[in-house]
C-alpha cells in the first residue's frame, strides 16, 4: 500500500478501466489531490482521516469475477461517501444486496440520460429540459437496485444510469463522467468532492511540483541518477526536475540516434549545457542505431531495438560514472496505457512505446519516471512553473524512436536525409505562417512507395511523403488540422521543387481513433 499520509485526498479504487488516470486528472484540474491504488493493493486498515472520499473506477471485470480479484468490502463501510463509476456503479450496487447481469443491448457510445429526481450530485449538470448527453460503454448493468437506494436519472437502456443512498452517501452511475464526451461530466465529479466530500481545494502546479521534487528525493537518496534526455518537453522538465531534487548528482545524457530533427542535437547541447548548466554528456550513436535497424521494417522489432540499444548505452555510461543506481525518463501516462496496464489491474496494449514497452526485460537501472501520471498539458503548465522557457514548453510532441517510426519500411541513411530536411520545411513553414502552436504535432514521414512525376520534361521515379499535422488535448484522440489549400499547396510545391527524392506529397486526414498520431 503506497498511499501518502500527508494530505486530504480523494482516493480512486482502480479495477483497470482506460480511464481510470482521467478521473484523477480531473479532480486535479478542480484543485484538489488524488491517489490511484488498485483494488489488490488496498484493504480497509488503509482509510485513514485524510481521505475524504471514495471513487470506485470502470473495469473489464464482471462484478461476480470479483471474488478472484479480492476487494475489501469493509473499506465501503467506513462511512465514506463513495462513487461507483460504471463497473464500479455495479459493483457497488452488489456489495448493498443489488443485482447485475448482461444487458440485452450493449451499450457503447453516446446515450440520453433523462433526471427523475434532484441529488446534490446532479446539481448544474441536466439541461433545462432535464436530458443530458453522457458516454456510456458497459456490457452488464445493475438489474436490481439495493434498497434504499433510489433514482436519480435513467436512460433508455439502463433504468438505474445515476443512483443514490442518500443516507450512506452512495453514488453510482452507469456512464463514464471523467471523458470530455459526457457533458457537464465534471461538474457531476466537482459535485461529488465538494458537495458531498467536503475536500478543500489543496492542489496546484505548485504543490505539484513541490510534490514531485519530494518523491524523487525518497526514491533516489544519495545516489548518482542518469537522465534520458531528449531535449522534448517531457524529457527537459524531468531533467529539470531532478535538477532542483538532486543537483550535481544528475548526469543527462543525450543520444544522437541518427534520427532526429535537423539540427536538433546542435540546439539541445546549447540550451542544456550552456543556458540551463546541466551536466550533460553528448552521444553521438548514429551508426550503431543505423546499423542494428538495418533490414528491419517491422514497427515493433524496431521500436524494441531502439528500447534496447538506448538502455544499453544509458549502461555503458552508467558505468563510466560509476555508482549509478537510477535511470530517469519522462514517460507519461498515455505512454503507459497504450503499452501496459498501470497500476496492476487489467487492460489491453496498442503499441510498445520505446521507453515503456520497448525495454528490455533485465534492467540494471532503476526507472524514475515522474511524469508517468501526467498528460501532456499538465507536463506543459509543470514545465512553466519549473521556468523551463517557453521555447522548450511549447515544442510539439517528439517520440523517443524518432524519424525510425516515421519511415515504414527498411531505414537507410538516403530516407533519413530526405526525410529530416521535409520535416524541416513543413516544421519552418508552420512557424513562418504562425500556425505551428495552433498544432499539437505536426511532422513529415517518407512512405515506403515511389510513384512516377514528371518535372521538366522528365520522368521521375521517388518517394511519397506524408505530412500530418493533428490537434489534440491530450494525445490520447485527436483530429487532423484543415490547413488553407494555399498553405498545404505551397508546401507540397517547396518539398518536391526542394529535395530530391521525394516528387508527390500527400495529406493525412485520419482521426485518432481509429488512426494513432505516429505511423507505427
Ligand atoms: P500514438 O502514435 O501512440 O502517439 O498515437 C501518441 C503520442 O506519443 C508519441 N509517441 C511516443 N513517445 N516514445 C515516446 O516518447 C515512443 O515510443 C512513442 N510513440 C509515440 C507520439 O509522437 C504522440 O505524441
Amino acid at each position: 500500500m503506497t498511499l501518502k499520509r500527508e494530505l486530504n485526498k480523494i482516493i480512486i479504487i482502480d479495477f483497470g478501466s482506460q480511464f481510470t488516470q482521467l478521473i484523477a486528472r480531473r479532480i486535479r484540474e478542480l484543485g484538489v489531490f488524488s491517489e490511484i491504488i488498485s483494488h489488490k493493493k488496498i484493504n480497509s486498515k488503509d482509510i485513514d482521516k485524510t481521505i475524504k472520499g471514495i471513487i470506485l473506477s470502470g473495469g473489464p471485470l464482471n462484478v461476480y469475477e470479483i471474488k478472484k480479484y479480492s476487494f475489501d468490502k469493509k473499506i465501503i463501510e467506513k462511512g465514506l461517501p463513495v462513487l461507483g463509476i460504471c463497473f464500479g456503479h455495479q459493483i457497488l450496487s452488489k456489495l448493498n444486496g443489488g443485482k447485475v447481469k448482461q444487458s440485452k443491448h450493449r451499450e457503447f457510445g453516446l446515450a440520453n440520460i433523462y433526471k427523475k429526481k434532484d441529488s446534490l450530485l446532479i446539481k448544474k449538470f441536466f439541461n433545462n429540459k432535464n436530458v443530458n448527453k453522457v458516454w456510456m460503454s458497459h456490457a452488464d448493468q445493475v438489474s436490481r437496485l439495493p434498497s434504499n437506494f433510489s433514482v436519480i436519472a435513467s436512460s433508455s437502456n439502463s433504468k438505474f444510469a445515476i443512483v443514490e443512498n442518500r443516507k450512506k452517501n452512495f453514488y453510482g452511475v452507469q456512464f463514464h463522467p471523467e471523458v470530455t464526451h459526457t457533458k457537464n461530466g465534471k461538474k457531476l465529479i466537482k459535485n461529488f468532492i465538494f458537495l458531498i466530500c467536503k475536500i478543500k481545494k489543496n492542489w496546484s502546479s505548485k504543490d505539484q511540483k513541490i510534490k514531485l521534487i519530494k518523491d524523487i528525493r525518497d526514491q533516489v537518496g544519495s545516489n548518482k541518477v542518469i537522465c534520458a534526455l531528449s531535449g522534448g518537453v517531457d524529457s527537459s522538465v524531468v531533467a529539470q526536475l531532478l535538477n532542483k531534487a538532486i543537483g550535481k548528482k544528475l548526469y543527462c545524457i543525450f543520444v544522437n540516434t541518427g534520427m532526429l530533427r535537423k539540427g536538433e542535437e546542435k540546439q539541445v547541447v546549447t540550451t542544456f549545457k550552456q543556458k540551463l548548466k546541466i551536466n550533460l554528456i553528448y552521444i553521438n550513436a548514429e551508426k550503431e542505431f543505423i546499423s542494428k535497424l538495418k533490414n528491419v521494417s517491422d514497427p515493433e522489432k524496431k521500436r524494441k531495438i531502439i528500447g534496447n540499444l538506448f538502455i544499453k548505452i544509458f549502461e555503458r555510461y552508467a558505468k563510466k560514472i560509476k555508482n549509478v543506481k537510477f535511470l530517469a525518463q519522462g514517460t507519461l501516462y498515455p505512454d503507459l496505457i497504450e503499452s501496459k496496464s498501470v497500476t496492476g489491474s487489467q487492460t489491453s496494449k496498442i503499441k510498445s512505446h520505446h521507453n515503456v514497452g520497448g525495454l528490455p526485460k533485465k534492467m540494471k537501472l532503476t526507472l524514475v519516471e515522474p511524469l508517468k501520471f501526467l498528460f501532456k498539458d499538465e507536463v506543459r503548465k509543470l514545465g512553466l512553473e519549473l521556468k523551463l522557457s517557453k521555447d522548450i514548453i511549447s515544442r510539439h510532441p517528439f517520440p523517443g524512436p524518432g524519424l525510425a517510426i516515421r519511415m515504414p519500411g527498411i531505414i537507410n541513411k538516403e530516407k533519413i536525409n530526405i526525410l529530416k530536411e521535409a520535416d524541416y520545411y513543413f516544421i519552418q513553414a508552420l512557424k513562418d505562417h504562425g500556425l505551428y502552436h495552433k498544432i499539437w504535432q505536426a511532422y513529415a514521414a517518407l512512405l515506403p512507395v515511389k510513384t512516377v512525376g514528371v518535372m521538366g520534361d522528365n520522368r521521375t521515379y521517388e518517394y511519397l511523403c506524408l505530412l500530418r499535422a493533428i490537434t489534440s488535448e491530450d494525445g490520447m484522440t485527436a483530429d487532423f488540422y484543415e490547413f488553407k489549400k494555399s498553405f498545404i499547396q505551397m508546401i507540397s510545391n517547396k518539398i518536391v521543387n526542394s529535395i530530391r527524392g521525394i516528387n508527390r506529397v500527400v495529406y493525412d486526414i485520419t482521426s485518432k481513433p481509429p488512426s494513432t498520431i505516429e505511423l507505427e
